[in-house]
Parts: structure tokens; sequence; C-alpha cells
């Protein structure tokens, strides 16, 4: 595991941007992951900087995201799939007919999940992961107690995960109760996984993480099992690490 401790979350984003791009670049086909969240913002502005610098070209590249609400409506400006459009399809000028998206609305939920792993397989598997973090742990939306063998599924939403989550949203009852998503086992496929997390609010999960036992009630720490992790953070991300000797301050 690398971890680097940038000053703010404008260095965050480029230089976990430049790590992405660095992994992306070594692939003859590369296969991107990428996930929702504030976090990974200021990293997808930098990688469309790099894309105008003619550094790496996003057009031809596919996709898959993380999650998506279980029964949300497609339109709906919060849906995973109108976020990625909106944060990752159009700023990256990629094409919308590869970027994947699971698929929350299917009636039978076990084969889009088993849909969406295949497509992963077909695609070759992700190379270049790109993670967020909740506050409780969780990694796309697998909650504490997930499996670490967990594939692509669908589950219950917990309260605090919902609660974070309402600021998208009008009220807290409009936030769906469940969400699809892949499974821990299938981010631990992933070639690399780059996470990024800022905020104090993260302190606690980022922790765990980088230093805490591995443990299901916090699934951010099966990452430690990963073969290629990069964390980066902000200070305040990082303020509950206690190895920082072992780390990259920036
Ligand atoms: C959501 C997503 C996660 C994301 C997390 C953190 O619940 N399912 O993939 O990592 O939120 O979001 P943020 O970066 O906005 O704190």
């Amino acid at each position: 595991m690398e971890v680097y401790i940038c000053k703010d979350e404008e260095q965050m984003g480029r230089v976990a941007a430049e790590h992405v791009v660095k992994h992306l670049l070594g692939k003859p086909n590369p296969v991107l992951g990428v996930a929702t969240g504030s976090s990974p913002l200021t990293l997808y502005a930098n990688l469309a900087r790099m894309q105008d610098e003619g550094i790496i070209d996003f057009s031809k590249m596919p996709a898959f995201a993380l999650d998506e609400y279980v029964g949300i409506s497609i339109d709906h400006p919060e849906s995973y799939y109108q976020v990625i459009h909106r944060t990752v399809t159009e700023p990256l000028r990629m094409d919308p007919n590869l970027v994947h998206v699971p698929n929350g609305r299917a009636d039978d939920l076990e084969l889009a999940a088993k849909q969406y792993e295949d497509a992963i397989r077909e695609a070759g598997g992700i190379d270049v992961q790109i993670l967020g973090v909740g506050t409780n742990g969780h990694v796309g939306f697998n909650e504490p107690y997930t499996s670490f063998y967990s594939r692509t599924h669908a589950l219950p939403l917990t309260s605090q995960t919902r609660k974070d989550n309402a600021r998208f949203f009008d009220s807290i009852d409009e936030v769906p109760t469940a969400a699809i998503t892949q499974g821990l086992g299938t981010i631990l496929d992933s070639g690399v996984a780059v996470f990024v997390a800022n905020g104090e609010h993260k302190a606690d999960a980022i922790a765990q993480l980088v230093e805490g036992p591995v443990a299901v009630r916090c699934p951010a720490s099966f990452l430690q099992l990963h073969s290629e992790v990069i964390v980066v953070i902000d200070e305040a991300a990082a303020s509950k690490l206690k190895d920082r000797e072992h780390f990259f301050t920036l």
C-alpha cells in the first residue's frame, strides 16, 4: 500500500490523477473503474486536463461504475447513472455506450448483478479502480459486514449511509433504501485501486483502511489485501494515522 498525504484537495486530485493515468497508460486496452461522490471530483477535473494536454485519450476507453441506487428513476438527477454521466462521461468525453452503471431498476436484481459481472469480465477486467470511502467505511455501497468474497449484489443501505447521502435529496425520506454494488471480491480483482478521501469526517474510515485490523465491520479495511492499492488523502483525512513515517507527505 502506498499512502500520499496531500496539502489540500486540489493536490489530492492532481496526485491521484497522475497515478490513475500512469497505470492506464501501461495497458494495451485499459478499462477504468469509476466512483460517484464528491471525493473524486478534483481527480476527474485533472483527468480532463490531462486529456486536454494530450497525455491520455478516454474517448474509446470502457468504464464501469461501482454502484447504483435500487428503484431510482434513470432520469433522477441523483441516480448514479446521471451522476456518472455528469461528472465522468461528459467531462472526460467518453463514449456513453462504453460507460456502464449497474441497473438498479431491474425486476431481477440478481440477474442484473450477474450480467454486470459478466460485462466486466468480457471487457477484460478493471485495470484501475477509483474509490472513495463512506464515513462508516463502506466502499462502493458495500456496507459493514459485507462478505470479503462478495460479487456484484443488491443490499439494503444503512441509516448512516442514507443520512450521509440525504444532502443530495430534498429529504432523507427520498434517499433510496437499497443499492446494487460491485462486491468487495469484484473490487479486489481490479489491477490497481486508487482511493481518494478528504476532510476530517473521513479520518476514522481512513485510519481503519490504512492501519486498522482487517475486519468485516469496516469494508474499506479489506483493501489492505489488494495487491496494489494507492491511498491519496488530504491532511484532515490523514489526521488519525499513527504510522506517518511510512507514508509520503507531500
Ligand atoms: C457513496 C458512494 C461511494 C462513495 C461515498 C463517499 O455512498 N456509494 O462510492 O465513496 O458515497 O462519498 P463522498 O465522496 O461524497 O464523501
